[in-house]
């Protein structure tokens, strides 16, 4: 038997043409046009196309979207004023500033500097505080494109019990403290194993659904699954690879041959995880542009 493949590309689209539907519902009916600004600061050639492929996503749905890109050596001050034009700016709903920044600027700072109602990546400490007590809030884009993914795809983890393989900040603790929450579409028995684990299996062969978040390629092989699980793959891994034409190609952190034989459902790469980011990107924005967040 060969697992069902999660079809991330399609749902993406599905939400995203659910959101196409609102925002024209939002301008029609109150004149209101979500808008987006991304602060790109040096060359990083990842970010540079990420930020791209964002700013294509507003587009597409309707949302007003502006790229600010400030040069490497851009001070901390700098942008922190920059970070203050777009709170203060009545047209913009969501600001994004992309990381990784370049080493002389700290990242938590400019973090905190977002106005918490403005942070659509759900990456300021008020709204990680919001999401650990159940409050209202802005689910980081990736954490909640897998809760998505998974009550989408007829996979409802509530009862079940999720295994996070990685404890980032944007990544593994925020999934787990959004899937444990006593709410709909969560409601999970949670473990998060990590690398202070001798030997990952004993925890890997006791999930009913796999959450692999390492960064690691394809450390997760199917040999340390339990027969009928369903794996999400977060990773997003070069390997180097001389048959094509790139010289590498992308895995995940799941030995995606070996866990398909093994599990029920699991989610490709690329064409999982990554395109539902985006979508929760979308969706997080609309609702800064409808002010629902912290109105309940
Ligand atoms: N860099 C990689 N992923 C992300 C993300 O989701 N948000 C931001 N701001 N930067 C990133």
């Amino acid at each position: 038997m060969s697992a069902h493949i999660i079809d991330g590309k399609k749902i993406a689209e599905e939400i995203r043409s659910e959101i196409k539907q609102e925002v024209s519902r939002l301008k029609s009916e109150q004149g209101i046009v979500p808008g987006l600004a991304f602060i790109l600061v040096g060359e990083n050639p990842a970010s540079q196309v990420y930020v791209k492929m964002k700013g294509k996503a507003c587009e597409e749905v309707g949302f007003f979207s502006i790229t600010e890109r400030l040069p490497a050596d851009t001070s901390e001050q700098v942008l922190l004023e920059k970070v203050q034009l777009f709170n203060n700016d009545p047209t913009i709903h969501g600001l994004l500033v992309q990381l990784p920044l370049p080493p002389h600027i700290n990242e938590q700072h400019i973090i905190e500097a977002i106005d918490p109602r403005k942070d659509v990546d759900g990456f300021h400490p008020m709204n990680v505080g919001r999401l650990v007590i159940g409050l209202e809030t802005f689910r980081s884009c990736t954490p909640a494109g897998i809760q998505e993914l998974l009550v989408r795809s007829g996979n409802d983890p509530s009862g079940k019990h999720v295994v996070v393989v990685g404890r980032s900040n944007i990544v593994g603790k925020p999934v787990a403290n959004i899937l444990l929450q006593k709410q709909k579409g969560a409601n999970a028995i949670v473990t998060v194993a990590h690398t202070g684990a001798k030997d990952l299996t004993p925890y890997t062969k006791e999930a009913d659904i796999l959450i692999a978040a390492t960064g690691k390629a394809e450390v997760i092989t199917g040999a340390m699954l339990k027969k009928g699980v369903v794996v999400i793959d977060v990773g997003i891994n070069r390997v180097e690879d001389p048959m094509s034409k790139q010289g590498y190609r992308i895995v995940g952190d799941v030995h995606f041959e070996s866990a398909s034989r093994v599990a029920s459902a699991i989610t490709p790469v690329p064409g999982g995880v990554g395109p539902m980011t985006i979508a929760m990107l979308l969706k997080n924005t609309l609702q800064a542009a409808r002010k629902l967040v912290f109105e309940r």
